[in-house]
């Protein structure tokens, strides 16, 4: 990763999962903290499988404008793609992906980045922007990254 910037933001997300005790408050400091540095990251936040419908994410902490988009089957959105596909979805247009579920009028792209324990999805960081093709190679590292954090945090519960 060249950007210093993507650099320092993981690097304080893995610090502050050290002595971090519950994982929404590791969500928290990440969705704000990333909002607050990428001016381009729009909306950012967790879904995380519901434990008792494991087809379905739930809307954890996050960062932006309010959604109706609370519970999402993994069979729709670029959401449920992401966990469908098991992979990171990169959109670089939404309006011309029909998996879209529009969450703000202003979104032009958005990248969904799974969340693995143990090998297993668990969840995701769901991020939009109000440019088209704000995400490329460098922030998709960045966010498996950050991802991968969140993961070991929990696999270490
Ligand atoms: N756009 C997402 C839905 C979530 S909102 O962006 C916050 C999707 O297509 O799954």
């Amino acid at each position: 990763m060249q950007n210093p910037v993507f650099r320092e933001i993981a690097a304080e997300i893995q610090r502050f999962g050290e002595t971090a005790r519950e994982l929404a408050d590791l969500q928290q400091f990440s969705v704000n903290l990333i909002a607050e540095k990428l001016s381009s990251y729009n909306w950012v936040g967790f879904y995380m499988l519901d434990p008792h419908e494991p087809g379905t994410l739930v809307l954890g902490p996050f960062r932006g404008a309010p959604t109706e988009h609370v519970r999402i089957p993994i069979t729709e959105g670029i959401c449920g793609a992401a966990v469908a596909q098991g992979e990171t979805v990169v959109v670089d247009d939404v309006s011309s992906d029909p998996r879209y579920l529009a969450c703000s009028l202003e979104t032009r792209s958005e990248i969904v980045v799974p969340i693995e324990v143990n090998g297993k999805i668990v969840g995701e960081i769901d991020i939009d922007s109000h440019r088209q093709k704000a995400f490329g190679t460098e922030d998709r590292t960045f966010l498996e990254l950050c991802a991968a954090i969140v993961g070991q945090f929990i696999a270490a519960r």
